[in-house]
C-alpha cells in the first residue's frame, strides 16, 4: 500500500485560520482535537517511564511540561487543537485528583501537573508552533488551539458529606452556595439529576445551586479569568446534564470561546436541545450507535444510520458537535474487538462525519482498556510509536479533511448525507458535488471477502474520476451518478475527486 504524502504547496492554503485570542465556534469548526489525559500523557523528563499499572487510581506523573515535550507526536498526526484534563487544584485524595474532576480551589492550579507558569508555557508553545496536517516541515504562523476541561456542576471535598469544611472551597466557601444533600439516584428524573449530588457519602461532590444569582456571576467571573489568564481557546464542559440549561447560556457567553458540553446520554431528543444553550455537545448518541455497529460484524446498520439522521434533523448544528469514538469515561473500541479493520472503519467515520473530530490519546495506538479507570493507560507505554497503523490513518484523515476544507468554502457547513446503506455498508456524502468527500464504511472486519457494491447516485457528477485516497484506486462515476465501490478486506474507502489531487502528493499525484 502506498501511503499518500502531502506537499507543502497544497497545504499552504489550508492555514488561513485566524489567530485571534478568543476562538469562535466558526473558527473551531475546521479544527480537529487530540484529547490529552494530562496525568497519563507524558512526564516532564521524557527519558523516564513512571510506573502506572493498569487501572491505577492516583497520579502517574504526566505534566504540562511533558505535553510540551511531546507536541511533535501530536503534530505528526495533524491535529490543530488539544483538549487537556481540568487544570484547577483538586482535593488531597490522589485517587480523586489525578483525573481533575474533584476541584477544591478554582483559582489555583493542580501542582501535580506543574505550575501556573508551566500551563502558560504550554499555551505559548501551542501558539508559537503551528500544527498542521500532512508532512509539511514548517509553517510558523498557525497557532494550535488549547481547549481546557471545566466543571461547574460540583466542587469536591475530602470530608464525608455531612461534615464538609466549606471554608476551604474556593470561591464557593459557604454551604449556602450548594444544594442540600441528596444523591443522584434516578436518571429518569431530571430534577433529581440537577438538584442532587454525584458521588457518595464518603466521596461527595457537593452540588452547586447554579440557579443562584451569586453562583452564576461567580462562575462567569471565574471562567473569564481562566480563559484570559491561560490564553484558552475553547472549553470542554463536564456533567452538563446535571445543571439546568439556562446556566450554560450564561457560562458559555461569559467564557467568550467555543464550548462543547458532555451530555452523557444516548437519547437524541434529550441531548440535542442542550445545543440551544451552548455552542456544541459531544455526539454521544452517535457514539453509542457507531460503537455497536462497528464493533460487531453481525450487527446491521439500521440503528446507526437512523441515529446519524436523527442527530442531523434534531440538533441545531451538527457541524459544531464533538465527534468521537473513544474518551476517558468509556471502554476503548479495542476493548470490544481487537479487529484492526473495524478500528480503521470507526476512526474514518469519527474523523469525517459532521462536527469537530476528537481522538483520545491511545486510540491511535489501538489501546484496549475497559471502562474507567482501565481506559486511562499511560501513553508512554507505547513509546509514542509514530508508525502505528492508526497513527498513520489519523494523519491521513486530518490531511484529507483539511484538503477538502481548503478546496471548498462550504465543505465544513455542508451537512452530511447518507447516500447509500445496506446491512453492512454505509456511504456518507459531505460537500458540494465536485468537491465532496464520499466516505464508505462497513462492519465486516478482517474476515471480509472482497466484493463490489454499486451505489446509485452518490452525489458526484457523472463521468468524474474519483480516487479512494486510502487504496489509491481510481473509479469513474457512471452516467447516473453511481459508483462501483470495490471492497477489499473490509477496509474503509474515502473517495475524492481526482482533479483536486495533482500537486498534493496523495497517491503520487
Ligand atoms: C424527582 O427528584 C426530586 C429530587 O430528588 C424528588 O423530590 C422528586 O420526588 C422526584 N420525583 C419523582 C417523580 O420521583
Ligand atoms: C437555589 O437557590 C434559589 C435562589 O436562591 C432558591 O430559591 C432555591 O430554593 C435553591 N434551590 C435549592 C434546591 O436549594
Ligand atoms: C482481495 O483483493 C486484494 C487486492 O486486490 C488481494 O490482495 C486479496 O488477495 C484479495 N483477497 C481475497 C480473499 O480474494
Ligand atoms: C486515475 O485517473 C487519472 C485521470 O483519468 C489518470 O491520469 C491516472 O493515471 C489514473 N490512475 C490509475 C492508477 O489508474
Amino acid at each position: 500500500m502506498r501511503f499518500p504524502t502531502i506537499s507543502a504547496i497544497a497545504i499552504a492554503s489550508v492555514f488561513l485560520f485566524d489567530t485571534v485570542l478568543s476562538a469562535t465556534p466558526a473558527e473551531w469548526r475546521g479544527r480537529s482535537i487530540y484529547q490529552v489525559f494530562t496525568d497519563r500523557f507524558a512526564p516532564t523528563d521524557s527519558t523516564t517511564k513512571p510506573s502506572c499499572p493498569s487501572g491505577y487510581g492516583g497520579y502517574c506523573g504526566g505534566t504540562w511540561q511533558g505535553i510540551i515535550s511531546k507536541l511533535d507526536y501530536i503534530q505528526g498526526m495533524g491535529f490543530t487543537a488539544i483538549w487537556i484534563s481540568p487544570v484547577v487544584e483538586q482535593v488531597a485524595d490522589p485517587s480523586r485528583g489525578y483525573h481533575g474532576y474533584s476541584a477544591q480551589d478554582l483559582y489555583s492550579v493542580n501542582t501535580n501537573f506543574g505550575s501556573a507558569d508551566d500551563l502558560k508555557a504550554l499555551a505559548a508553545a501551542l501558539k508559537s508552533r503551528g500544527m498542521y496536517p500532512g508532512l509539511l516541515e514548517s509553517c510558523a504562523d498557525i497557532s494550535t488551539y488549547l481547549m481546557v476541561d471545566v466543571v461547574a456542576n460540583h466542587m469536591a471535598s475530602d470530608d464525608a458529606a455531612e461534615s464538609i469544611d466549606y471554608t476551604i472551597i474556593n470561591p464557593f466557601n459557604d454551604k449556602k452556595y450548594f444544594h442540600d444533600i441528596c444523591w443522584v439516584t434516578d436518571y429518569n428524573n431530571q430534577t433529581n439529576v440537577e438538584l442532587c449530588w454525584l458521588g457518595n457519602d464518603q466521596y461527595p461532590l457537593p452540588d452547586l445551586n447554579t440557579t443562584r444569582t451569586d453562583v452564576r456571576s461567580m462562575f462567569s467571573s471565574w471562567v473569564e479569568y481562566l480563559v484570559s489568564t491561560y490564553s484558552i481557546d475553547g472549553l470542554r464542559v463536564d456533567t452538563v446534564k446535571h445543571v439546568e440549561g439556562p446556566f450554560w447560556s450564561i457560562f458559555n457567553s461569559a467564557s467568550g470561546v467555543y464550548n462543547v458540553g458532555e451530555v452523557a446520554d444516548g437519547n437524541v431528543p434529550y441531548v440535542c436541545p442542550y445545543q440551544n444553550y451552548m455552542d456544541g455537545v459531544l455526539a454521544y448518541p452517535t457514539y453509542y450507535q457507531a460503537t455497536e455497529f462497528f464493533s460487531d460484524t453481525s450487527a446491521t446498520s439500521l440503528n446507526f444510520v437512523n441515529e446519524v439522521k436523527a442527530m442531523n434533523s434534531q440538533c441545531k448544528d451538527t457541524t459544531l458537535l464533538g465527534s468521537f469514538s473513544e474518551n476517558h469515561d468509556q471502554p476503548r473500541f479495542a476493548y470490544y474487538t481487537s479487529d484492526l479493520v473495524l478500528a480503521r472503519n470507526i476512526l474514518v467515520f469519527t474523523m469525517l462525519q459532521d462536527g469537530i473530530p476528537i481522538v483520545y490519546q491511545g486510540q491511535e495506538q489501538h489501546f484496549s482498556g475497559a471502562g474507567d479507570p482501565y481506559d486511562r493507560e499511560a501513553l508512554w507505554t507505547s513509546n509514542y510509536d509514530t508508525s502505528a497503523p492508526l497513527y498513520e490513518l489519523t494523519k491521513q484523515m486530518n490531511a484529507i479533511r483539511s484538503l477538502a476544507i481548503a478546496k471548498s468554502s462550504d465543505y465544513l457547513t455542508w451537512h452530511t448525507q447518507i447516500v447509500y446503506s445496506d446491512a453492512h455498508n454505509v456511504a456518507f456524502r459531505k460537500g458540494t458535488s465536485s468537491y465532496m468527500i464520499l466516505m464508505v464504511v462497513n462492519n465486516l472486519g478482517e474476515q471480509a471477502e472482497n466484493y463490489s457494491v454499486t451505489m446509485p447516485s452518490v452525489g458526484f457528477p457523472a463521468g468524474l474520476t474519483v480516487v479512494d485516497v486510502l487504496s489509491c484506486n481510481n473509479v469513474t462515476v457512471d452516467a447516473n451518478g453511481g459508483l462501483a465501490a470495490a471492497f477489499v478486506g473490509g477496509l474503509p474507502m474515502v473517495y475524492y475527486p481526482y482533479f483536486l489531487l495533482p500537486g498534493t502528493g496523495w497517491c503520487g499525484y
